[in-house]
């Protein structure tokens, strides 16, 4: 059953933080909560989820980068829209956000079929209620991973195996921070 309420008032789910009263561990929410990627517009959005990234400063400013693989639909929307939030969720929607990866939005009805009920920040980006912490950002930077730039064995062999298959390039995406929300 699909949830939908794009008209759910923001500010009674959500307050607004900086960035340095982000508590969680940075390991703990990128490598194992896993951020919900979600880019586009009340009308038409798409998610995918992310296990490899980080947060930090990058020409001063708060800044989250992603890996993501050239052919994801989330990342076409990201270019498309210039903006892009990325979602954090308590392990009960496990279920939920794994759903988001196990199959592409550009040839499925994936974003009606999850169990999640999509919100619309101030700004107009896409999140969803269940989110405990929500992170918008403004598209920086689109790098493209060259092997040749690799420096260790381990991480050479995999992007020589990864760039295997045609147009299967990684990108790293790198976006600054302009909101974030958690669960009030
Ligand atoms: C736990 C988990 C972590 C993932 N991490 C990444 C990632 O870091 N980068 C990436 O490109 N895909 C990653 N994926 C795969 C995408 O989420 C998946 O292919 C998704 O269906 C892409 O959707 P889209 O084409 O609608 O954007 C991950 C999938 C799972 C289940």
């Amino acid at each position: 059953m699909k949830r939908h309420s794009i008209s759910t008032n923001f500010n009674q789910l959500f307050k607004q933080i900086i960035p340095e009263e982000i508590s969680d561990n940075v390991f703990t929410l990128v490598g194992k909560v896993f951020p919900v990627i979600t880019a586009g517009k009340e009308d038409h959005y798409n998610s995918m989820i992310g296990s490899g990234g980080g947060l930090g400063f990058l020409f001063k400013r708060p800044t989250t980068w992603c890996v993501l693989r050239a052919d994801r639909y989330t990342l076409e929307m990201i270019q498309k829209e210039q903006t892009y939030t990325m979602s954090y969720f308590s392990d009960e929607y496990k279920e939920q956000i794994l759903f988001l990866g196990s199959k592409s939005g550009r040839d499925s009805e994936k974003m009606k079929e999850v169990e999640l009920t999509s919100v619309q920040t101030p700004s107009g980006d896409i999140s969803f209620k269940e989110a405990r912490l929500i992170i918008e950002c403004k598209l920086t930077q689109i790098t493209t991973l060259n092997p040749n730039d690799f420096c260790t064995q381990e991480a050479k062999d995999y992007i020589n195996e990864a760039y295997k298959e045609p147009n299967d390039y990684r990108k790293y995406v790198f976006g600054e921070i302009t909101h974030i929300w958690v669960k009030k």
